[in-house]
């Protein structure tokens, strides 16, 4: 079964990018085909995997806003069995043209549903907003992750985050799950500690087991164009995003199970 995955805060710099793209591969390790989607008009993920964002025919704002096919909007990218649809800029105006369109929240989620894709994982990359792209990309998710720096301020920014994913629920998508990736720990950091004993105490199954630790590796990655665990197997940021994927794929199969059941 097909696991859509939108990875959102409004927060900038919290490492959505880097954890689309380090899940994305470690996922392909394990044996799932992946395909990842660059929602921000800023083209992070398009530029590290190598390719230029104005020289894309499709992108996801035609998905978005020309109805364009999914498979007719993505790339092979230089790892085997993970593929890319790449942004633009232009993906910027969708936030205004789209409201005015009625059902608009839900074009991501239809063109998922009848994009009969071959793949086991989407993985969603957000724009540090929450606005029309957001809430598509929520619409049509099972899961939404929400990487978080065990900040005060990272931390106070997920009110945003829990209201918009309760009308989520209402509106579009009512199995809507979320899970909290704490991102850039600093285990030496007392408040790091703190913050994320607080996150785990409030949030409890809602926080991923697995945290991902500072690794400048992670900086490094998109200069090469490649995702760590192919730039840098043996890094810690490899190892952390493995594990990631790892649990992440025992939570799908639970939910799976339990939905069977
Ligand atoms: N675990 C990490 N350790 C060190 N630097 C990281 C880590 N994760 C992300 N970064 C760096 O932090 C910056 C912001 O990450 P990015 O993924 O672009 O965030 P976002 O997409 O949320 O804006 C980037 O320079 C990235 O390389
Ligand atoms: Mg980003």
């Amino acid at each position: 079964m097909l696991k859509t995955i939108a990875v959102s805060n409004e927060k900038g710099g919290v490492a959505k990018t880097t954890t689309t793209l380090s899940l994305g591969a470690a996922l392909v390790e394990l044996g799932n085909r992946v395909l990842l989607i660059d929602l921000d008009a800023q083209a992070n993920l398009t530029l590290a995997l190598g390719f230029e964002p104005g020289e894309n025919e499709n992108t996801s704002s035609s998905v978005m806003l020309d109805n364009v096919a999914l498979l007719d909007a993505r790339k092979k990218t230089d790892v085997e069995k993970l593929d890319l649809i790449p942004s633009s800029s232009r993906i910027e105006i969708s936030e205004q043209f789209l409201p005015v369109r009625t059902g608009y929240t839900t074009i991501l989620q239809k063109a998922i549903q009848t994009g009969n894709l071959p793949y086991d994982y989407i993985i969603l990359d957000c724009p540090p907003a929450l606005g029309a792209i957001t809430k598509n990309a929520l619409a049509a998710s099972d899961l939404l992750l929400i990487p978080t720096q065990a900040e005060y301020f990272s931390a106070y920014a997920l009110r945003n985050m829990m209201s918009l994913i309760r009308n989520i629920r209402e509106q579009d998508n009512p199995n809507l799950a979320y899970r909290i990736l704490v991102t850039m720990l600093d285990r030496r950091n007392r408040t790091h500690r703190n913050i994320h004993e607080q996150l785990r105490s409030t949030f409890g199954e809602g926080v991923f087991n697995t945290v991902i630790e500072m690794d400048t590796k992670l900086r490094e990655s998109p200069i090469a164009g490649l995702p760590i665990t192919h730039y840098k197997p043996g890094a810690r940021g490899s190892t952390q995003y493995r594990v990631l994927a790892q649990e992440l794929m025992e939570y799908a199969k639970e939910t799976e199970d339990r939905q069977a059941a």
